[in-house]
Parts: structure tokens; C-alpha cells; sequence
């Protein structure tokens, strides 16, 4: 059983199982003896380290690999001639890596390149081919889903069971950056079943099957009214990503996306405009461009519990899928 999105589990039992684990009503150690690769072809702080000490946790042993850096570059595409510089294919790394492991997780980002293959998620899949043992998604192009298993836990926690009224806004950065977070956090929403409004600029719009994937679960607004987003909102989820339109000419996002930078940020005056709403953000942010100091250090921000979060669900998708 792979965990690559979250359309794949019942997130509802997900997170009573986080809950377990983090209450210490859950103290099973599934793991014991037993190792998981964790293959990172980009950077982390969270995603490492809350994977690395979950593993420990539940009794087993966690071992990172960098291809590219400290492991071979790697080459996933079937039938490729591998006269370039990619040293090893997915098809033996996989099939070495589970002689040794009991569950792979893959990090690998957008290259914000190509939006029509990216989407496809097409190293993760390869994975995915190759693998006999489980692949966790640790963020590839499209999906982000241990970040918004953590992010449904944290809303769960604070705001109680049951529909809330819930703003994923697009917020200025200085580049263009991939959507697997909002998409993952907008499923995820749908899937249980708030009331989803996505704000964006025109031309920000994020993948269209996947929204209509979310509109088959519940609610979706889009708008690209920032100020009527943010009305009697409960939950302000912020993020940056970049227009499909672009990928390729990152130069052309930035430009487009100047005229933003003043009025896409989540600032006191919004927040005043929303139903006590709590903060939210994946983290790394950059402070006063997705989000001023005021509100990211006020008690309305909720981004370290949202992180710690990521930890105990990461421990019930492992004990789920081993
Ligand atoms: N939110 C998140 O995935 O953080 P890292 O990129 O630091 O792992």
C-alpha cells in the first residue's frame, strides 16, 4: 500500500490514529527492526527530521539518501539511453533499496519546467513501478499529502470536529514555486468536507482535475478577490505557488506576478476580517512577504503546532501502510 496522495486513505481515521500516537495512547512499535529509506533529491528541514524521529519512535531505523549528492544522479524514465549524466536508473536503486528496506519515502520537487509532464508526477510513479515494498510521498510536483494530513490533524485540534469555513490564499514570493502543498491542502480540505475557498490572481488557477476532484468531496469557491476571501474565515492557509502558464520562463511569472506583491500577504488588517481565524503555513515561509511578523507571532498562528503535527501522522501512515 503506497501513501502518494491523500484521495488514497480515510484522513478522518488518519487523524484519530495521529491523536493516539501524540496523546501516548499509542505506543506500538511496528517498526522494530526494520529500516525505511527516505530518498531526497531536494532540500528539507521538517519532512526529514519528523520522518527520521518517527521512525525511531516506532521502533525502526531511518537512513536518508541524496541521489545526486551523496548517492548516484538517477535516471527515471523507461527505455532511456543513459549516455547523459545520470549515473543509475529508479529500476535497480528501487530494486536494491528494498532488499535492505521495508518502505521507501520520495521527496522530489516540480522543476517547474514542463506543467503537463510534471503533473503526471513521473519520478514518483517511477517508484512507484519499480517498488514492491511501500513509496510515502514526501512532496513530489503535484502532492504533498503527509503536509496536509498534518495540516487537517492541526485544524481537527484546534477548531473541533465538523465543517469550518476554510481560505487557501496564494501569497506574493519573489519566485514561482511548485503547488503540490495547495493542491494537497485543498483536497484534503474537501475530502473533509469544509467549506473550501481558494483565492488566487488571475492566471494562479491550480490543476483543474484535482479540482474537480475536490468538488466531487465538498464546497469549492475560487475567487480572485483576496479581501472577500478573507470574510468570516476560520482557517487562513497561505501559500505561494506558481502559473502553470509559466513553467518553462520563470522571468515571465516574476514579472507577471509584481504587480501582487503589495496586496497579496496575509497581514493584520485581513486576519481582523476573519472569524478568530487561525494562521496557517507549511513552513519555511519568508516573514513579511507571505505573512507580516504581526500575524505570524500572534496567537492566531498555529505554524509550529501544524509542523510538530507532522510527526504523529507520519507515525500512523507507517503504521497504516506496514
Ligand atoms: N513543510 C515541509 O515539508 O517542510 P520541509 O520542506 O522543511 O520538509
Amino acid at each position: 500500500m503506497n501513501f502518494l496522495s491523500t484521495s488514497e486513505f480515510d484522513l478522518g481515521s488518519l487523524i484519530e490514529s495521529a491523536m493516539r500516537f501524540k496523546a501516548g495512547d499509542d505506543r506500538a512499535k511496528p517498526l522494530t527492526g526494520k529500516s525505511v529509506a527516505l530518498v531526497f533529491f531536494n532540500p528539507s528541514l521538517r519532512t526529514r527530521a519528523s520522518m527520521q524521529v518517527g521512525i525511531y519512535e516506532l521502533g525502526g531505523n531511518a537512513v536518508v539518501l541524496e541521489p545526486g549528492g551523496t548517492s548516484w544522479t538517477l535516471e527515471h524514465r523507461a527505455g532511456a539511453v543513459m549516455d547523459g549524466d545520470r549515473t543509475e536508473h529508479v529500476a535497480e536503486f528501487v530494486r536494491v533499496l528494498e532488499r535492505y528496506w521495508v518502505a521507501i519515502g520520495v521527496r522530489t520537487f516540480a522543476a517547474l519546467k514542463n506543467w503537463e509532464e510534471e503533473r503526471t508526477d513521473p519520478v514518483l510513479k517511477a517508484f512507484a513501478k519499480y517498488a514492491s515494498v511501500p513509496i510515502i510521498n514526501l512532496e513530489s510536483a503535484m502532492h504533498h499529502p503527509c503536509q496536509a494530513a498534518a495540516d487537517m490533524m492541526t485544524i481537527r485540534e484546534k477548531l473541533g470536529a465538523g465543517r469550518k469555513r476554510v481560505v487557501l490564499t496564494w501569497a506574493w514570493h519573489p519566485k514561482p514555486l511548485p503547488m503540490a502543498v495547495p493542491n494537497s491542502f485543498a483536497l484534503a480540505a474537501a475530502q473533509m468536507g469544509h467549506d473550501l475557498v481558494i483565492a488566487h490572481p488571475p492566471g494562479y488557477e491550480l490543476d483543474e482535475e484535482l479540482i474537480q476532484t475536490a468538488r466531487r468531496h465538498s464546497n469549492v469557491e475560487i475567487t480572485n478577490d483576496i479581501d472577500a476571501a478573507f470574510d468570516g474565515a476560520e482557517v487562513v492557509y497561505a501559500k505561494s505557488w506558481g502559473a502553470k502558464q509559466f513553467y518553462g520562463n520563470a522571468d515571465r511569472d516574476i514579472s507577471e506576478r509584481a504587480q501582487f506583491r503589495d496586496k497579496w500577504i496575509v497581514d493584520e488588517e485581513k486576519m481582523s476580517r476573519t472569524d478568530n481565524g487561525i494562521f496557517m503555513h507549511c513552513l519555511p515561509v519568508r516573514r513579511n512577504v507571505i505573512v507580516t511578523d504581526a500575524v505570524i507571532d500572534s496567537h492566531s498562528s498555529v505554524v509550529i503546532d501544524e509542523a510538530e503535527n507532522r510527526l504523529h501522522v507520519q507515525k500512523a501512515v507507517l503504521a497504516k501502510i506496514l
